[in-house]
């Protein structure tokens, strides 16, 4: 299995809203969106899926949306991006030592992934998340992305409960960091703050670190 298919139309439902979409926006990426960054990174920052006139526009995660500008923002802070703010993907945008990917590559209706559509989208994960060196910190944003990650490594929801700023010890070395996604609704309710957040990157540099 791949990490990524550019191709992928395993998800009929998906599949069939990015061809509306398509004829609807013909100028929007409106394809699997693939992860980026570095490759060899030991930050992996898990997200739940392509927004719809962000990622799914511009062909990049959190990129055009607005839970992209606290997270770039937070990231460059953190010595993670070489610019706080991303745009498109000729923005001239790098990330370092930190990749970002989502849990659903494909933009959901909704925004809301089906079960089986993380189910069958996690498999990309599984190998993202195989491939990653040991020792890395992984980032969930949100309870999808936790447990899309707990079920890459077949582990237990119960044995391992989303918490914000939680830490979770996981196969191969690895750890698991929870944070609430920094989308709009939760930075305009104030669950997140910029300020929790930065301690949640904070928390990441150290772990990375130590
Ligand atoms: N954009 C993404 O790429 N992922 C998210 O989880 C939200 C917005």
């Amino acid at each position: 299995m791949p990490e990524f298919n550019p191709h992928c139309l395993a998800c009929p439902r998906l599949a069939s809203h990015l061809s509306n979409i398509r004829d609807m926006y013909p100028r929007y990426f409106a394809r699997p969106v693939p992860p980026f960054g570095d490759p060899k990174a030991r930050l992996l920052v898990v997200g739940l899926a392509p927004g719809m006139h962000g990622a799914n526009r511009t062909g990049r995660p959190f990129t055009g949306d607005h839970a992209g500008i606290l997270l770039y923002e937070t990231l460059h802070r953190h010595g993670f991006a070489n610019r706080p703010v991303s745009e498109s993907v000729r923005d001239g945008l790098t990330l370092k030592n930190c990749r970002i990917t989502n849990a659903v590559k494909c933009l959901p209706p909704g925004n809301k992934p089906l079960p089986a559509e993380i189910a069958t989208c996690n498999l990309y994960l599984q190998t993202e998340l195989a491939n990653i060196k040991p020792k890395s910190v992984i980032l969930a944003l949100g309870t999808v992305a936790h447990e899309a990650v707990l079920k890459a490594f077949k582990l237990k929801r119960k044995e391992y409960k989303f918490a914000h700023g939680a830490q979770h010890a996981l196969p191969n070395d690895l750890r698991l960091i929870d944070s609430y996604h920094c989308s709009r609704y939760n930075t305009q309710t104030k669950r997140l703050t910029a300020e929790m957040f930065d301690a949640i990157l904070r928390q990441a540099r150290e772990l990375l670190a130590g």
